[in-house]
């Protein structure tokens, strides 16, 4: 894993939005795995606006959810439906044949699974996955414990995801359960571009570079990865 500290968020997004044109560039037809949160929102606002003054082609990229809150509205700002639509699809012009995003409402959750991990089968893996780090050390809903091997899945939240998720939402809301990605998919990617930034991550980012690595802290699994770059400003440095 290479570590790179930006100055502030405002450089780590635009290095973030860099990568991520580089991997389109290199490769347009990739599959982009993306992650929502107050941590890429800026990346993919910066992206967006280099996409379209630069002309850069998307056109062939396929996007899919990182996650998704069983049993919240695509229509609530909160989903991971809505920001990825909100930040990343609309304003990139994203058509829908382009993107897979997770139903929250799905009757057979384990169809949604199926069906997301046989797309990623399809295309040969993820290209660039962008991920956050949860408090707790979560990647996607890949909460402590999660099994390296798991593949798409549904997974009971924890305590601390429950808690700190009700920053997304304007009232409260009963978050129980998620659907992600898995741990497996994730560490296959090309490139992993793992992203942390403000003083509260800054215990989080100290654990995942100097504690154990386990999956009992998901984070600190990128360790491992050589193709993984942990991307942080200096506040989440310190
Ligand atoms: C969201 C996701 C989560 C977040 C993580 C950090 O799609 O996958 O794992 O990346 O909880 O969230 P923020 O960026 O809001 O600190």
């Amino acid at each position: 894993m290479e570590l790179h500290i930006h100055k502030d968020y405002a450089d780590l997004s635009a290095a973030a939005a860099n990568m991520i044109i580089d991997c389109v560039q290199e490769n347009p037809q990739a599959l982009l795995c993306m992650a929502t949160g107050d941590t890429p929102r800026l990346t993919y606002q910066l992206l967006a606006k280099r996409v379209l003054a630069e002309n850069i082609d998307v056109s062939r990229c396929f996007f899919i959810a990182l996650d998704e809150w069983l049993g919240v509205s695509p229509d609530n700002k909160g989903s991971c439906h809505w920001f990825l639509q909100e930040y990343l699809l609309r304003p990139m012009h994203i058509a829908p044949a382009q993107v897979h995003l997770f139903d929250a409402f799905a009757k057979d959750e384990q169809a949604a699974c199926e069906s997301m991990n046989q797309l990623i089968a399809a295309k040969g893996g993820i290209d660039l996955a962008l991920v956050g780090v949860g408090m707790n050390g979560h990647i996607g809903f890949n909460e402590p414990g999660t099994s390296v091997e798991s593949l798409t899945h549904v997974a009971v939240l924890d305590d601390t995801t429950q808690t700190v998720g009700q920053k997304y939402f304007s009232e409260k809301m009963e978050i129980k359960k998620g659907i992600t990605v898995g741990l497996q998919q994730v560490m296959a990617a090309q490139k992993l571009l793992m992203m942390a930034n403000g003083k509260k991550k800054a215990p989080v980012v100290s654990r995942l570079l100097t504690g154990d690595i386990s999956n009992q802290f998901p984070a600190s699994l990128v360790r491992l990865l050589p193709q993984a770059v942990l991307m942080v400003d200096e506040e989440a440095a310190l």
